[in-house]
């Protein structure tokens, strides 16, 4: 839960529930033009990826007086010895942007992945103009690792894209000394 500007943010778990909010945020057109969702989506796609989640994907979404605002993805991958790592996607309402909601949901996404799933690396992929999304992901410690060419179709044009990462240490051992707090 984050207080910006006398907002409040809630992140909690996706619901089948939230399938016509969701449904509506990718009508958005920021929403889905900045990232690899389609204009005109249907009802019934969003119904089936809530319906059928996977063990290892973890979908969250931001709430303001139980209004759904943004979501974001979190995808383990499941090859042996890829397993470390985490893959993000997310939106946020195109009348929600830059009101700290992207930060909400990466801040509870990165207790998840660091605290709980014991990821070490998670990556995503941004497009290279995306200056406000490449701002949130720096200020959360991801850094440009290269670059795709005419990595996606957007709008009548390719665009190129940042290939982004984090990397941590990971969990401690058991005979690290914490606080009691911290456990
Ligand atoms: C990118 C996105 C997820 C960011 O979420 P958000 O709620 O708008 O971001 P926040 O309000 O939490 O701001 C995060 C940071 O972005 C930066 N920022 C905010 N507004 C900005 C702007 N207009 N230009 C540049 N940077 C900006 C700031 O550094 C801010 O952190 P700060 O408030 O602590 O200074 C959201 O804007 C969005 O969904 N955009 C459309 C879809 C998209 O781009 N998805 C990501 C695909 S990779």
């Amino acid at each position: 839960m984050r207080k910006a500007k006398r907002i409040t943010i809630d992140v909690r778990a996706a619901e089948v529930a939230d399938v016509d909010a969701l449904t509506r945020l990718f009508t958005h057109r920021n929403a889905y033009a900045q990232t690899l969702q389609l204009p005109l989506q249907s009802t019934e796609l969003w119904r089936k990826r809530l319906a059928e989640p996977s063990d290892n994907h973890h979908a969250l979404v931001a709430t303001v007086n139980g209004e759904l605002v943004g979501n974001l993805g979190l995808t383990r991958f499941t090859r042996p010895r890829r397993a470390h790592v985490g893959e993000i996607g997310m939106a946020v309402r195109d009348d929600w942007q830059g009101k700290g909601v992207g930060s909400a949901l990466m801040k509870a996404a990165l207790e998840l992945a660091d605290n709980w799933l014991g990821l070490r690396r998670l990556e995503l992929n941004v497009y290279a103009d995306n200056e406000r999304a490449i701002a949130l992901y720096r200020k959360f410690g991801f850094e440009i690792e290269g670059t795709h060419r005419a990595y996606s179709i957007r709008n009548g044009a390719y665009v190129d894209s940042l290939s982004m990462a984090r990397l941590i240490e990971g969990p401690r051992m058991p005979t690290d000394k914490r606080r009691k707090s911290d456990r």
